[in-house]
């Protein structure tokens, strides 16, 4: 298993920066040197005192001592070497092995196992950093395996959504039209009963319409490729104001704006939003006139969109129970719709990496809803 490569490793500051077996040739070197000056130095006085014919016994003492000096020299440099191959061989090399080991892991195969067998406290230590990183692998793999079937199981049912709707529209046509046809060419002979019969059928198959064309918007987005490009949000304002125009005019329906910016994004869905957004602020409206204000402004790396009415408002204890589908909080017949509006915004925010929110704390009245989008030439 490969996943992204790790960061490179922090560079080490100051002395640490020297690797320690050039702190242990360093050291070794002025030890020998301070010992071969010392045995010389000893050496030539000796030789010296020989040259000044010093009594035999001192003399023989003299020998002896230059024996010993050298007998020390021999077994001091035995030791040096020896424990040069030592640390060479049971701590540089180790390191070195699991140094490798580790960059192997840090580069991206996690499941390349960490081991040395000595030193007894390296091999220890690699135990350990081991057994983190079989957990951690462990732990991502589950998780990994969670999100890909939650985005299997998502795709499956946005594909079946999709289906489902599609397919319900020519039979669902045809019980609406039909029973149309049924009123205009018999109602004559029908009485009212029998009207009123057909007048539920054709209402309720033209809701059923309704609700179909809803969650087929709601599962095209992002199944559906839809390019994002740099948008001008002010104009998927205007093309959303100009599908709901009659509705607008005939409410008396104000809507104001800020200046609005460039984002990225894709341009239909975009105008499924502000369409979304305005048809709630109006819909919901109280009983002064509905004065709609659409705001926007830059939050670092995002625009910050509001929408704000004087409508009836919402009680904030539904806060996140409006974004799911289908759920209202109104009877149909008091302020029509399918339930679905607010379910689709928020899936175009979030398929933009943004995040929508009715706001608990706005002080306009009615309602505020805001959203971030990504500003224009950010298409991470
Ligand atoms: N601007 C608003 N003012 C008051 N209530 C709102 C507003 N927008 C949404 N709501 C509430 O959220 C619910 C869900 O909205 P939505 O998903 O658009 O469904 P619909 O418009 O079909 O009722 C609405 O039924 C309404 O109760
Ligand atoms: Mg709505």
């Amino acid at each position: 298993m490969s996943i992204h490569p790790l960061p490179p490793a922090r560079e080490p500051t100051g002395l640490g920066r020297l690797p320690v077996a050039r702190w242990f040739l360093f050291v070794g070197a002025i030890a020998a040197l301070a010992f071969v000056t010392g045995v010389t130095v000893i050496l030539l006085m000796s030789v010296r005192t020989m040259e000044l014919s010093p009594p035999p016994e001192v003399a023989a003492q003299l020998t002896r001592l230059n024996y010993a000096l050298i007998v020390v020299f021999g077994v001091l440099l035995a030791c040096g070497v020896g424990l040069a191959f030592i640390v060479r061989h049971a701590v540089l090399n180790p390191i070195e092995r699991l140094t490798t080991q580790v960059r192997t892991v840090a580069a991206g195969d996690f499941d390349h196992a960490l081991h040395v067998d000595r030193p007894a406290e390296l091999a220890e230590l690699a135990s350990h950093v081991d057994s983190m990183r079989d957990r951690v692998v462990a732990a991502w793999r589950v998780a990994t395996d969670q999100s890909e079937e939650l985005r299997r199981s998502n795709g499956e049912l946005e594909q079946f959504a999709y289906v489902a709707s599609h397919d319900l529209q020519e039979p669902l046509r045809k019980v609406a039209s039909f029973s149309q046809m049924l009123e205009q060419r018999y109602g004559p002979q029908l009485d009212d009963r029998a009207r009123q019969y057909i007048h539920y059928a054709v209402d309720g198959a033209k809701r059923m319409q309704l609700l179909i064309n809803d969650l087929l918007d709601f599962s095209r987005v992002g199944r559906v490729t839809s390019e994002k490009t740099a948008v001008e949000s002010g104009v998927a304002l205007d093309a959303a104001l100009d599908n709901l125009s009659a509705m607008v005019e005939e409410t008396g329906a104000t809507v104001t704006r800020d200046e609005l910016p460039q984002v990225t994004g894709n341009r239909m869905q975009l105008t499924q939003l502000f369409q979304n957004m305005i048809e709630n602020a109006v819909k919901f409206r109280s009983e002064e006139p509905p004065r709609v204000h659409v705001g926007a402004e830059r939050s670092g790396e995002m625009w910050e969109f509001s929408c704000s009415d004087n409508g009836i408002g919402v009680e904030p204890k539904y806060a996140d129970r409006i974004f799911l589908i289908f759920q209202r909080l109104h009877p149909r017949d008091v302020y029509p719709g399918t339930g679905i509006g607010l379910a689709l915004c928020r899936k175009i925010v979030e398929y933009h990496g943004g995040r929508l929110w009715l706001d608990g704390d706005a002080q306009s009245g009615g309602t505020t809803f805001r959203w971030t989008l990504p500003v224009a030439g950010d298409r991470s």
